[in-house]
Formats: structure tokens, sequence, C-alpha cells
């Protein structure tokens, strides 16, 4: 049936406020993975910070893709602005066991404040690359930056980072060789606000021939 304006169910995006797109989007794109993205600035201070516009795009070559957007004053975060310069992270899942901390890391700091500490996390090397993994999360991929797409410059705008898996912690608590164990990860998605939900509730369904 074709939608007209009349229509309630119709919403002209030239019409809508960025802070509506962002409520209808984030409560209809759910669950959402989150990955928690270790950086690093010029000067070597760690950053990290949970971002729920998280995917996996690509599996050979391993690319994930996540997007911090502009903050409200349309400046870049700390995770892009240092993407910039050092063009390497590690990207970590969120998971039940660390929720509490993961949620500390999203508090707004000054850009040279260490999240880490601020959430009481360790910090372990991860091969070459210069930011480090957390210590205590069991599964961290290690990436360089491949692209940055840029969607606009306004509050709320995105930044798309493209990052090449380019080595892996994995720990064998978690990962045979084949299957990762849900139960030993938790894994955890957001919704929206304030809302998480976990992968305890599961159901199969096999896929067509
Ligand atoms: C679970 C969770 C998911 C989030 N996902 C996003 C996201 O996808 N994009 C975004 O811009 N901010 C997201 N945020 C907010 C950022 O984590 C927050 O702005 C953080 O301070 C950015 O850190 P940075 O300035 O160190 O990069 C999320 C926060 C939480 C708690």
């Amino acid at each position: 049936m074709p939608t007209k304006p009349t229509d309630p169910a119709f919403l002209d995006v030239a019409q809508l406020e960025a802070g509506t797109i962002y409520r209808l989007l984030s409560g209809a794109v759910a669950p959402r993975p989150i990955a928690w993205v270790s950086t690093v600035d010029a000067e070597g201070n760690a950053n990290l910070a949970p971002f729920s516009f998280f995917n996996v795009v690509s599996v050979d070559p391993p690319v994930l893709a996540f997007a911090p957007l502009l903050d409200d004053r349309a400046a870049p975060k700390d995770t892009v602005r240092n993407l910039e310069i050092i063009r390497e992270c590690v990207v970590h899942v969120g998971s039940e066991d660390l929720i509490e901390a993961l949620n500390a890391t999203s508090a707004t700091l000054p850009p040279d404040a260490d999240e880490f500490t601020h959430a009481g996390l360790g910090k372990a090397p991860l091969g070459e690359l210069k930011p480090p993994r957390i210590a205590e999360a069991p599964i961290a991929f290690g990436c360089r930056v491949r692209d940055v797409l840029n969607f606009g410059d306004r509050p709320r705008s995105g930044r798309l980072v493209l990052a090449e898996v380019v080595v892996i912690h994995a720990d064998p608590a978690i990962w045979d060789g084949r299957h990762v164990s849900r139960e030993a990860l938790r894994p955890v998605g957001r919704l929206a606000g304030a809302d998480y939900v976990r992968t305890t509730d599961i159901f199969s369904l096999e896929r067509p021939v």
C-alpha cells in the first residue's frame, strides 16, 4: 500500500530532529553488539570507549566496523581523534562480566585521561600494536584502520571506522579452536537508553537448503 504524508506511520526524515532519529534508530536496530575500543594518542595515553554501532563487515580479510558519532558540539570523540594519528585499535566484545567497567568507560573524560585506570582495568600488550588490550577481557581483536567514512559535520554525524583485524587474543577458556563458548563469553547487547540484553534465551532455526 502506498504511504502518504497523511499516514501517521509515514515519517519524512528531513522533518525529524537528530534526537528523534537517534531514538528511532537505536530503539529499532536492537539489540546491538558492543565494541569496546582501545586507542592511544600521540603521547601514548590510552583511551577506551564502548560503541554499539558495531558489526563484522568482512571475513577475508577480517574487518570490523564501528561508528563513533560527533558529539553534541559536533566535535569528534577521542577515539576518532586518536585513530586519525595512530591508526590502530584493539576491539573487545562487551560482555556481562565486565559490563560495569564498560559503562564506566563511556564517561566523558578529558582527552588525556586514561579510562583503563578510571574503570580499574589492567592493560596488556597485543602483538606489535601501540594500543593495549584489556587484560581482563577474554577476546581482543587487534586492528589497523583501513578507512574512516565521514557522514557529515553536524552533532551525531557518524564516522564509520573500518578496522582490519591483524592479530587476535582469544583465551582458551572461551575459544577451543573451533567454537566460541557463549556461556564463557556471556556477550551482551545494547537496546535503547540504559537497557541491555543477555544472550540466555536462545532458539535455533535451520536454514533452508
Ligand atoms: C553501551 C554503550 C554504547 C555506546 N555506543 C556508542 C556508539 O555507537 N557511538 C557513539 O558515538 N557513542 C556511543 N556511546 C557513547 C560513547 O561511549 C561515549 O561518548 C564515550 O565517551 C566516547 O569516548 P571517547 O571520547 O573516549 O571516544 C556508547 C555508550 C555506551 C555505554
